[in-house]
Parts: C-alpha cells; sequence; structure tokens
C-alpha cells in the first residue's frame, strides 16, 4: 500500500493547529499574534478620547481589516474541522457543528461579531465599542496559553475537592452573612439590612479582599468579622492547596507521557518488559538543550547520568580527544558507577533531548534490573579501557 499525499485540508489542519510543532504551523501562529497584538493596540488607541481624526480613521481601517482577517480564519477553521482526529468518526458537517460549539469555535466566533456590526452598517466611534472588540479579541490571545488546556484539566480532575470547598465557602458565607445581619441590622441598616447586603461584606471579609467600605460596628458584629476573617484565610488556603496539587499532577501526568514517547529511542530499555519499563519512565525527566551547552563538566560531582533520545553530544576526553554520541546512547554513568568525579566534559553539538536519571533513582533501579544495570556497566568498562589506551597512546 502507498502513502497518499495528505491533501490541502489536511495541510491547512495541520497550520492553523496550535500545538503543531512544525515550523509553518509556528509561523502561522505567529502571525496570529502579531495581527492580534495590531488590532488590540488599534482599539486602545481608539478609545483615547484626544486622537486627531485623521488617526482614528487609519485605526478603524486597521481594526476592520483585524476583523476580516479574523472572519477568514473563523471560515478556514470551519473548513478544516473534520480533519480533527477526535471528530473522525462524525460526518463532515457534524465534525464542524462539534467545533462550532467548542470552546475555540466559540471564541473564534465572538471575535468575529465586530464584522457582522460593519455589515449592519455600525461605525466604531467611542470608548465602548472599542472596549467590546477589545474584551472579544483578547479571548483569543487565551487559545495560545497551554496553561489554559492544563487550567481546564485541572478543574476537570479535581472538580469534586473544588465543589467541597466551594461549598464550605458559601456555608461560612451564609452563616456569617445572617449573623452579622442580626447584629448589625439596627445599628447600620443601610448596608446590613437585607440579607443581600450583608452577604456582601461577607464576600469582601471571606476572600480577605476588605475594602473597608462597610464594617460592623457591634461587639457580636466585630466578633463575626474576626472569626470569618480567619476562615477566610483557612479556605483560600484550601483552595490554592487543591490547585496546587492539581497543577502539579497534571504536569507529572505529561511528562510521563511524554517520557513514554521518548523511551523507545534507547535501545538499552527496549529488551524491558512494559511493567519494569514503566517503573523507570517514572524517575526519567526529559530535558531540552539547544546547541553548544556543556551538559556535564569534567571533574564536577555526579548527580545524574543521560540518554540521549535526539541531537548529539561531544564528550571532550581527557587527553584532548573527543567522541560523539547520538540518539539511543547514554552517558553520565562512569561519575555514578565509580562515585568519582566526572571524566570528561560534555557538550551538546545540536539541539538535543536529553532523559535524564537522578543518582539515587539510578541506584534503585539497578538493584531492582540487574540485567540493565550489567550493560550500563559494560559500556562504563570499555570506555574506561578505551580512555586509558588513549591516554597512553597519547603518551608515547
Ligand atoms: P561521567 O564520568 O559521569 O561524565 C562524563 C561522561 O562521558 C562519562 O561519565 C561517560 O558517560 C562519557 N565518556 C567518557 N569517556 C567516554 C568514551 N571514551 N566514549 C564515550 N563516552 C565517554
Amino acid at each position: 500500500m502507498t502513502a497518499t499525499a495528505p491533501t490541502f485540508r489536511a495541510r491547512l489542519y495541520a497550520l492553523l493547529h496550535y500545538s503543531d510543532p512544525t515550523p509553518g504551523a509556528r509561523k502561522v501562529r505567529v502571525a496570529h499574534l502579531i495581527v492580534l497584538g495590531i488590532g488590540l493596540f488599534a482599539v486602545i488607541l481608539l478609545s483615547v478620547d484626544e486622537m486627531d481624526g485623521q488617526i482614528r480613521h487609519a485605526l478603524r481601517i486597521i481594526i476592520w481589516s483585524v476583523t476580516f482577517i479574523f472572519l477568514a480564519e473563523y471560515l478556514a477553521r470551519l473548513w478544516v474541522a473534520p480533519e480533527a482526529s477526535h471528530y473522525d468518526q462524525e460526518s463532515a458537517t457534524k465534525a464542524r457543528l462539534r467545533w462550532a460549539m467548542s470552546i475555540p469555535g466559540l471564541i473564534g466566533l465572538l471575535a468575529t461579531l465586530p464584522a457582522f456590526l460593519f455589515f449592519g452598517g455600525y461605525v466604531i466611534t467611542g470608548a465602548d465599542a472599542a472596549s467590546v472588540f477589545c474584551i472579544l479579541w483578547i479571548m483569543k490571545v487565551g487559545l495560545h496559553a497551554p496553561a489554559f488546556s492544563t487550567l481546564f484539566r485541572v478543574v476537570s480532575n479535581e472538580r469534586a475537592p473544588i465543589a467541597s470547598v466551594l461549598i464550605l465557602f458559601a456555608i461560612v458565607l451564609m452563616i456569617a452573612a445572617t449573623a452579622a445581619h442580626m447584629f448589625e441590622r439596627v445599628k447600620q441598616p443601610e448596608p446590613f439590612g437585607s440579607l443581600p447586603g450583608a452577604m456582601w461584606w461577607a464576600v469582601v471579609t471571606l476572600t480577605t479582599t476588605g475594602y473597608g467600605d462597610v464594617v460592623p460596628e457591634t461587639l457580636g458584629g466585630r466578633l463575626v468579622g474576626s472569626l470569618l476573617m480567619i476562615s477566610g484565610i483557612a479556605v483560600l488556603a484550601l483552595m490554592t492547596g487543591v490547585l496546587a496539587t492539581g497543577f502539579a499532577q497534571e504536569e507529572r501526568r505529561r511528562e510521563y507521557l511524554r517520557v513514554w514517547e521518548q523511551v523507545t529511542r534507547v535501545p538499552l530499555f527496549a529488551s524491558l518488559g512494559v511493567v519494569t519499563l514503566s517503573e523507570i519512565v517514572g524517575k526519567l525527566r526529559t530535558r531540552y538543550y539547544p546547541g553548544r551547552i556543556t551538559v556535564v563538566r569534567r571533574g564536577d560531582a555526579g548527580d545524574s547520568m543521560f540518554f540521549i533520545t535526539s541531537g548529539e553530544v561531544e564528550v571532550r576526553l581527557p587527553n584532548g580527544g573527543s567522541v560523539r554520541l547520538g540518539e539511543g546512547a547514554f552517558f553520565g554513568e562512569m561519575a555514578l558507577l565509580e562515585r568519582q568525579p566526572r571524566t570528561a566534559s560534555v557538550a551538546t553539538t545540536k539541539p538535543t533531548t536529553l532523559l535524564v536519571l537522578y543518582a539515587s533513582d539510578f541506584y534503585e533501579i539497578a538493584s531492582h534490573i540487574p540485567k540493565l544495570a550489567e550493560a550500563v556497566e559494560i559500556e562504563a568498562k570499555r570506555r574506561r579501557e578505551e580512555n586509558l589506551e588513549r591516554q597512553a597512546a597519547g603518551r608515547r
């Protein structure tokens, strides 16, 4: 079977994809951000009343141009939607409909809304119209931030603890607002006379914002206020803890997947079973290095070893010679095995991806998987002998 060339629609889909790593897609993303930046800048300037007539005219032309670029982009994204792998079971129309209802689809549509105002004969005049554009367009910036998708996943994964904290927040809020309403309503009927009024004070206090616009005056009210402030710190700390743990777990999960992808390129791991491999994968970390960066320096203490999954490094040997190691090779093992300083400096020759294994994890794995430790030791021994031979030849 011969591989068919990707269609124009598939190529356009790859170009427009927000996380496609190819240079073409990256250029499209940069261009999109530049257009967005120009549009937002024009909108911000238009809201300044002192701007003179000609400049305002030019700014309006810029804003309409950006709007039409976004409209073209929206239509293009709608057209390529059936190429997305998660819609491959759907018909083209259904895939487009589902994309249109997704968050990127809705944000894309909102960003084009000003174009419909244009067709409706609307003229952008003052600050109000400009701010609407600003709000609609600023949401597009979010599509470029990977942190947003992480945030959605964290909120979705941690929805049970988040809901518990919010329920706790609501309970404390209601109790405090009702108590403050009872204590304060006679002395301060304006802010505390109604429950919604007292709830505003409770929210401001519970979130530790404290505008100071409403302050309890009775002894009972102040007591409630004190307890509320202390509870506020506790509730916020709980929420911070839930979100921080969620982010850390999500990052660990992503790192695990990244390492799984890379680990297959190292022949040393090829013969290991899935269970053993998954134990090692959990201990490896990916590191990206640009070209010509020293990864380990001769004489330094060795705290880790490295596996090359792409790129190349140069080992600068003590006798002045050098050896190059490519994809699948490892280095940094000698200092760990002999518990001595690094025997050579190692630097990248081009952009390189490494998997790092820290010393403590290396010793643990070596004790569990003797086959792996043996393979590393054999290679270290060969390198040691090679270096000794080279040194002897240098002396001759
Ligand atoms: P380490 O001594 O921890 O740090 C430098 C690393 O360079 C060393 O471990 C080996 O992994 C690697 N190295 C040293 N000598 C050679 C060699 N002759 N060939 C390939 N790699 C080497």
